[in-house]
C-alpha cells in the first residue's frame, strides 16, 4: 500500500485568485514526493466541532520547495475556516491519498485532452505539468477564470465559459467541437454531469477515458463507505457493485463506473 503521511505542516502562502477561490501553498517534503497527479489530501479543521476532514485536490506539487498547492472554493464552515489561514499558520494534513491518473496512459507520442470543470479544474495543473504526450487542457468554467495562467505553460488551453465571457459559450463539449480538437485519450474531473457527458462523448468517439469523482467523503482512508459510487464489477472489499472514492478512485476507468 503506498505510503501517506499525516502532519502539522506550514502554510506558505495563502491568496484569493478568484471570487471564494483560495490557493495555498503549504510545505511538505514527504507528500510532495510522494504524490501523482490526481491524488487528494485530508485537511483537518481546528475546530474541534469539525471532526470529519475535508478532502482536497493536490493541485501541483513542488519538489525542490518541498510544497504542494492546494486551490478550493468555500463551499461551507470547514473550507471557510481554511480560507481564513495566514501564511505561517499551521494546517492539519493527511495524504497523499487515492489514486491519481495513469501517467503511462498520457505517453510521448498520444493527443491527451485534460477536462476541467469549475473546481475539478485544479488537478490538471500537475497533470499536464507530468504528462509525456500532447497535451490540450479544455478548461470549464461559470464565468471568472482562474488558473489560465499555469495550465497554459503545459499545454494548448481552450477555455469554455457557460456566459460566453470568454472563449466558447458553453461547455467543454461545446469546446472540443467548436475547435475540432481530437484526442486518443481523455483525463477528466468536475460536476457529476459534465463527467457524464464526457463519458458519452468518449463513448461515441472511441476514446479511453478516466475520469475523477469529487463526492463527498468522510474517513477518507476507506474505511466508512461513506464515498461508494456504483461499479460494473463487484467489487473484492464489500462483494457488491460499490467502489470506494476514496480508496478506489477518485481517478477511475469511465467504463468501471456508472455516473
Ligand atoms: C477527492 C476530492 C477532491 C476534491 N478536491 C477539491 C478541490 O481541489 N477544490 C475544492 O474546492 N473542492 C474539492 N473537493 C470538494 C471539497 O471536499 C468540499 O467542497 C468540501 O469538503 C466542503 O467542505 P465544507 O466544510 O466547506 O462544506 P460543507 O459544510 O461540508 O458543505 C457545504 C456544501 O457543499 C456540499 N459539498 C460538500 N462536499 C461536497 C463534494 N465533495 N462535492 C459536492 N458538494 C459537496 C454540501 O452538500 C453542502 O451543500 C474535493 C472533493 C473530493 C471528494
Ligand atoms: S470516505 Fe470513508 S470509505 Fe471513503
Amino acid at each position: 500500500m503506498a505510503e501517506k503521511f499525516r502532519e502539522n505542516a506550514v502554510i506558505l502562502s495563502q491568496e484569493e485568485i478568484a471570487h471564494q477561490i483560495f490557493s495555498m501553498w503549504i510545505e511538505n517534503d514527504r507528500i510532495a514526493n510522494a504524490a501523482v497527479p490526481g491524488q487528494f489530501i485530508s485537511v483537518y479543521s481546528n475546530d474541534s466541532g469539525r471532526m470529519l476532514p475535508r478532502p482536497i485536490s493536490i493541485c501541483e506539487t513542488d519538489k525542490e520547495k518541498h510544497a504542494i498547492r492546494i486551490v478550493y472554493r468555500i463551499a461551507g464552515k470547514g473550507t471557510e475556516e481554511f480560507s481564513s489561514y495566514q501564511k505561517g499558520d499551521k494546517i492539519d494534513i493527511l495524504g497523499p491519498l487515492g489514486n491519481g491518473f495513469p501517467l503511462d496512459r498520457c505517453k510521448k507520442g498520444r493527443k491527451i485532452f485534460l477536462i476541467g470543470g469549475g473546481i475539478g479544474i485544479p488537478p490538471m495543473v500537475q497533470l499536464a505539468k507530468e504528462a509525456e504526450g500532447e497535451v490540450q487542457v479544455i478548461a470549464g468554467y461559470r464565468s471568472e477564470r482562474f488558473l489560465t495562467e499555469e495550465l497554459g505553460q503545459n499545454g494548448t488551453l481552450y477555455v469554455a465559459t457557460e456566459d460566453g465571457s470568454a472563449g466558447t459559450k458553453g461547455t467543454v463539449l461545446d469546446c472540443i467541437r467548436e475547435n475540432g480538437l481530437t484526442a486518443d485519450v481523455i483525463c477528466a474531473c468536475g460536476p457529476t454531469p459534465m463527467l457524464r457527458a464526457v463519458k458519452e462523448y468518449a463513448k461515441e468517439q472511441g476514446i479511453e477515458c478516466w475520469i475523477s469523482m469529487e463526492e463527498r467523503m468522510a474517513c477518507g482512508i476507506g474505511a466508512c463507505l461513506a464515498c461508494v459510487c456504483r461499479s460494473k464489477e463487484v467489487d473484492d472489499h464489500s462483494r457488491v457493485h460499490n467502489k470506494r472514492i476514496c480508496k478506489e478512485g477518485p481517478v477511475f476507468n469511465a467504463e468501471d463506473i456508472e455516473l
